[in-house]
C-alpha cells in the first residue's frame, strides 16, 4: 500500500494503472474509518484490481460554525485499517492540493440538494459535489462506493454523474450498524456515554415507522408524528427533520403508496446524526435490511 499526498503524483499512478488495463475502485472518505467505511472498502476490493481510498476532510462542505476543526481525525489508525483491508493507495492531499490559491470553480446540483440536509445546511452538497468531482478527475475510478446512510448524498452524486456524463459507476452500499442499531458514523464519537445510550432510539423509531407501513398505515403525517414522539421522548435530542419522501426524487410524500425513504436528522449533544430506511408497501415487500 502506498500513501500519496500530491495530486500530480496520484494522477501519474492512475495513468500507469490505466495503461496496464487495471480497473480502479474508489472509496472517498473523510477518514476516521469505521466499519461502515470498511464495508465499502471490502466491496471495492472484491470488485476491482486497484482500490483507492481518499482521506480528506473537505473544508468546503462544512458551514461556518460546523465541526470542521473538531471533525475526528486519526490518520495512523486509518492507515492500519487500509493496510489490513489490502487497499493499494491512500490519497490524502493537503487542502491546498485540492483547493489551490485562486480556486473558483464549484459544482452545484440544484434539485436533490435542496430538501432534507440541504435545507439547514445550504452549500453543504455544493462542497460535496465539488470535491467528489475533483477526486473523480484525479483518481479516474471505474466504480465509486458510497454508503446508504448518506442517502441524499448518494442520490446527489448519482445525479451529478448522470448530468455531467462522468464515466464512473456509482454503487450504494447498505448502512452498517452497531449491535444496538445505531448507524456507524465518525460523528458518533461526539456522543457522551449517556447520549450514546439514547442514540439507538433513532433507528428504533425508523423501524417502528417501517412496521406502521407494513401494518397498513399510509398517512405520512401520522407516521412522522410517531417518529417525532419516539425520538423526543427517548433521546431529548433536537430534531432537524423527519421526512418521508420519494426515494428517487426526494419529493415529500403525503401518502405512502409504494416506496418511500424515511429520513431523519437529530442533534444529540454535539453530534448531528442522520439515518434513514427505505420502506415498500406490502405486496411490494418492505426492504427492512436495506436501510
Ligand atoms: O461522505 C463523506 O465522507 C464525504 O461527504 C465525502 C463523500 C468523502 C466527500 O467529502
Amino acid at each position: 500500500m502506498i500513501v500519496v499526498k500530491k495530486t500530480d503524483e496520484m494522477k501519474k499512478k492512475v495513468l500507469a494503472w490505466k495503461k496496464k488495463g487495471k480497473t480502479i475502485g474508489f472509496v472517498p472518505t473523510m477518514g476516521f474509518l469505521h466499519k461502515g467505511h470498511i464495508s465499502l472498502i471490502k466491496k471495492a476490493r472484491r470488485e476491482n484490481d486497484i482500490v483507492a481510498v481518499s482521506i480528506f476532510v473537505n473544508p468546503i462542505q462544512f458551514l461556518p460554525g460546523e465541526d470542521f476543526a473538531s471533525y475526528p481525525r486519526d490518520f495512523e489508525n486509518d492507515e492500519k485499517v487500509c493496510e489490513r483491508e489490502k487497499i493499494d493507495v491512500i490519497f490524502s492531499p493537503a487542502a491546498t492540493g485540492i483547493y489551490p490559491e485562486g480556486f473558483s470553480t464549484f459544482v452545484e446540483e440544484k434539485e436533490l440538494s435542496l430538501p432534507l440536509c440541504g435545507r439547514n445546511r445550504p452549500g453543504h452538497f455544493r462542497g460535496v459535489t465539488t470535491v467528489v468531482l475533483k477526486l473523480f478527475n484525479i483518481i479516474r475510478p471505474d466504480t465509486a462506493y458510497f454508503g446508504q446512510k448518506d442517502a441524499q448524498q448518494s442520490l446527489v452524486i448519482k445525479k451529478m454523474v448522470k448530468d455531467l456524463d462522468i464515466p464512473v459507476k456509482v454503487k450504494i452500499v447498505p448502512t452498517v450498524r452497531e449491535r444496538d442499531g445505531l448507524a456507524m458514523s465518525s460523528r458518533n464519537k461526539y456522543l457522551s456515554g449517556e447520549e450514546r445510550e439514547k442514540a439507538p432510539a433513532i433507528y428504533k423509531s425508523l423501524k417502528m415507522a417501517g412496521e406502521m407501513v407494513l401494518k397498513g398505515e399510509r398517512n405520512a403525517f401520522k407516521i412522522k408524528k410517531r417518529v417525532e414522539k419516539t425520538i423526543n421522548s427517548a433521546t431529548g435530542g433536537e430534531i432537524d427533520y423527519i421526512e418521508i419522501v420519494c426515494p428517487v426524487s426526494l419529493e415529500a410524500l403525503k401518502r405512502i403508496e409504494s416506496g418511500a425513504l424515511i429520513a431523519v436528522a437529530v442533534k444529540i449533544g454535539n453530534a448531528r446524526l442522520i439515518d434513514n430506511i427505505i420502506v415498500k408497501t406490502p405486496g411490494k415487500g418492505i426492504r427492512k435490511g436495506k436501510s
